[in-house]
Parts: structure tokens; sequence; C-alpha cells
């Protein structure tokens, strides 16, 4: 043990592994509390839901006004969110957790509000609203998740790295719409 302090022996390592099976991924090395992290993990899925819904409302909204380089943008941020929502319901079953899908508590789960806008900047600058709520708990999520849970760590990093550069994409429409 003392030249190799944090490695578990093989041994235990491959016993430990034959107990439990039907956890799956979960393992006893998991180090993170999980039920926090599937709770805070359903949080972030509530929050990817509701800005879906509200980029897909965008979307149709402008289209509707002929704002066609924004609908886009609007479309292909909804599409980024659905895919996150996907993601993160995945990583929850892997944990042995159940996504919560439900439209009941879905505004309170999420982080993120659901604000309809009435005008085409109006619209931008609620979805920049949303992304920076969503980029400071994300990073709040990466920084608790640690080394715990470096798997559903690296996933949030990656969530938060496109949330990001939403961020951005509404920054520079917001430029290009206000002129
Ligand atoms: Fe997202
Ligand atoms: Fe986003």
């Amino acid at each position: 043990m003392a030249d190799k302090p944090f490695l578990t022996d093989i041994k235990t390592l491959r016993k430990r592994a034959r107990e439990h099976m039907e956890q799956g991924a979960m393992t006893p090395g998991y180090k993170a509390d999980r039920d926090v992290v599937v709770k805070l993990l359903n949080e972030a899925l509530a929050t990817e839901i509701v800005c879906t819904l509200r980029y897909k409302r965008h979307y149709f909204m402008a289209s509707g006004i002929n704002a066609d380089s924004v609908a886009t943008e609007f479309l292909e941020h909804a599409n980024d969110e659905q895919g996150h929502a996907d993601q993160i319901a995945q990583r929850i079953v892997q944990l042995g957790g159940e996504p919560n899908f439900s439209p009941e508590g879905l505004l309170m789960r999420s982080h993120a509000e659901y604000v309809e806008g009435e005008t085409l900047v109006s619209m931008i600058r609620e979805d920049l609203v949303a992304e920076r709520i969503a980029i400071d708990s994300y990073r709040e999520m990466v920084n608790y998740l640690g080394n715990n849970d470096p798997t559903s760590r690296r996933l949030m990093e990656g969530i938060l790295a496109v949330e990001e550069e939403h961020a951005d994409d509404l920054v520079n429409l917001l430029e290009k719409t206000e002129r």
C-alpha cells in the first residue's frame, strides 16, 4: 500500500465490482451523495426543458415577423437545449435515479424562467438572461461535483461551455438587432 497510496488493490476492486452488480455504473467507489446529485441534475433537466420551450416559442414568433436569421438562431439553441436535456436524463438513469419530466412544478425546478417577450429584442434579452442564470448555476454544480463524480462534472462542463456560446451568440444578435 505504501508505494501505491491512491489505488485500491486489484483484489478488493474485483471483489467490490461483483457485489451489487445490479447497480450498474454505480460502484462502491462513487464518492458523491447520489441523491443530491440526482436532485441537482433534475433541476438542470428542468432548466433545459424550460429553455427548449422558450426558444421554441421565440423561434415561431420570430418566424412570424420575418426575422429569419434570429429565428434560425433560436431554433439552433432550442435543439441544443433539447440535446442537453437528453444527456442529463441519461446520466440520471445511469446513477440509478429517475429523470423528472413532469410538467407539474417544472418552472419551480428550473433555474431559468419562461418569459415570452413582446418584441424581437425583448425575446433575445430574456434568452440572454436565462443563459446567464444557467451559466452561473451550472458552474456551481461543476464546483460541487468536483472529483466526487467526474462523469457528471464533465457532462455539466460540456453543457456549460455551450451555454456560454449561446450567451455570446445572443449578445451579438442583440447588437445587430438593436441597431
Ligand atoms: Fe442547455
Ligand atoms: Fe443555452
